[in-house]
């Protein structure tokens, strides 16, 4: 089987490619060039029912398991992120359905990266299904698309900058820009083209709460409730109340609630964490 690593052709070929996009790399240049150190920031002040704030990544394989670890949490997660895992599995809009039957509240973490008409109309699909959240990745033109098809009560969150990803990582990306830059330019454009928010690090909070409209929610991935956990493929990790008090408006966790000997003891003590934010 064909295994595609720093050597096969097509990433070579991307590798340049991106190299050779000045328009591109002066973008993210110009972009990141102004941008002055930030302040410390204090908590959020959007209009969020406080036990909303943590969505639980439910990565599980299948929408049986979905429902039973759901069960188990009960009371103590109210907000559901359903990802691409789900939704390669089968059944994922019977569990979206499933959850809003329950009260709960469903991200769709999709992740849409194609050309502007087709992530428009994709959004145009989703919009009709009850997800408070869905996600995409892209440029301008793209969240412009998005933005222009998501109707009055989906969010669309476009996605930064992995938190799996490192400064050194963008190189191998073509982006010469350190990932705090990076994260600020695409925070920016999400705002100017009418989406609702972001997926960012914590880490790279504070430079949004400070350069960019306090309007634009701030969803943070790579939490690490103990601030000791494995990060497994997380790079750019912060505690709960680190992210909170950079100006984060929700956080997202997964493995340290799916992967606790007691998920509901683990996702209420992070409960219990924010409620003492606020
Ligand atoms: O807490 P844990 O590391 O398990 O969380 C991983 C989840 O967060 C995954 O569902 C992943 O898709 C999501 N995520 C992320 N970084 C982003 C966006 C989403 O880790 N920038």
């Amino acid at each position: 089987m064909a295994v595609c690593n720093s050597d096969c052709i097509a990433t070579q070929y991307a590798s340049r490619w991106f190299k050779h996009l000045p328009p591109h790399d002066e973008y993210f240049r110009l972009q990141c060039a102004a941008i002055p150190p930030p302040d410390p920031v204090t908590v959020t002040d959007q209009q969020i029912p406080e036990n909303e704030r943590l969505i639980f990544a439910m990565d599980v394989p299948d929408c049986d398991q979905a429902q039973h670890l759901a069960g188990e949490l009960g009371d103590a997660v109210v907000f559901y992120k359903l990802g691409l895992e789900l939704m390669m599995s089968g059944g994922y809009f019977e569990l979206l359905d499933w959850m809003l039957e329950r009260d709960k509240k469903v991200f769709a973490d999709l992740k849409f990266y194609d050309i502007p008409a087709t992530v428009g109309a994709a959004v145009r699909q989703l919009e009709h299904r009850g997800a408070s959240f869905v996600t995409v990745h892209g440029d301008q033109s793209i969240m412009q698309a998005a933005a222009d098809n998501k109707g009055d009560t989906l969010k669309v969150l476009v996605v930064t900058v992995l938190t799996s990803l490192d400064t050194s990582d963008l190189g191998d990306l073509g982006y010469a820009c350190d990932v705090g830059e990076l994260v600020l330019a695409r925070a920016k454009l999400a705002y100017e083209t009418g989406c609702d928010g972001v997926i960012s690090s914590g880490l790279e909070a504070p430079k949004l709460r400070q350069h960019v409209d306090p309007g634009l929610l701030v969803v943070t991935p790579g939490i690490r409730p103990a601030g000791n956990e494995p990060t497994a493929d997380q790079k750019r990790v912060v505690t709960v109340s680190q992210a909170l008090q950079n100006g984060a408006d929700y956080i997202v966790v997964g493995r340290p609630i799916r992967d606790a000997d007691s998920p509901r003891a683990a996702a209420e003590a992070i409960q219990a964490t924010i409620a003492a934010e606020f």
